[in-house]
């Protein structure tokens, strides 16, 4: 059976998430399967830096990071559209998560800790797992901001299935947002 058409995307999508809940991973598929572009926007900022995410964190510290991290988002949500992953403490930031909320989509890919530890690993270049516990440092990141990523318009359970399973219940739940927003339209 097809599943019904999906109504036209005018605005962007920006995947939001711990790391490890597979942003990149479903980012670049749902884009491929929506056929707009896909940006990541660590990429981006490794781009205008010149240099390794590590690296930023390392000679100019996490401020310098972020400052960078918001500016870059903000240039790219200013892009046509595209399918945004985002790194996992950009929507900590509440001036981006004001420039998502006014012109993009957001989708939080929810993912329990054994899975984003699974998903980590043990050898890892993020920096904010370097060093202590990734268990304890994950657990704590979840409780701090699992709250802000609520405030995503979709959340998908990121989950063990293959990534075009979680691929199809995105653009499914995406199929709903969108249907509501038009019935808001229409009777707002
Ligand atoms: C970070 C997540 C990373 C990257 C940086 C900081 C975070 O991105 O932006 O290491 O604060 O959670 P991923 O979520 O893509 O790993």
């Amino acid at each position: 059976m097809t599943s019904p058409a999906l109504p036209k995307i005018t605005k962007s999508i920006v995947l939001v998430g711990l790391m490890g809940a597979g942003k990149t991973c479903i980012g670049s598929r749902l884009a491929e399967r929506l056929s707009m572009p896909f940006v990541d926007a660590d990429a981006e900022i490794e781009k205008a830096a010149g240099c390794a995410i590590s690296d930023i964190f390392e000679l100019y510290g996490e401020d310098a990071f972020r400052d960078g991290e918001r500016r870059v988002i903000s240039r790219l949500l200013t892009d046509p559209v595209q399918v945004l992953a985002t790194g996992g403490g950009a929507f900590m930031d509440e001036s981006t998560r004001q420039r998502v909320r006014e012109s993009a989509i957001s989708v939080w890919l929810r993912a329990d800790l054994d899975l984003l530890l699974s998903r980590t690993g043990r050898r890892n270049n993020r920096p904010l797992l370097k060093d202590g516990e990734q268990r304890d440092t994950l657990k704590r990141l979840m409780n701090e901001r699992h709250p802000k990523y609520a405030e995503a318009d979709i959340v998908v359970d990121s989950a063990r299935e293959p990534p075009n399973v979680t691929v199809d219940r995105t653009i499914d739940a995406l199929r709903t947002f969108l249907k509501s927003e038009t019935v808001g339209e229409k009777s707002g």
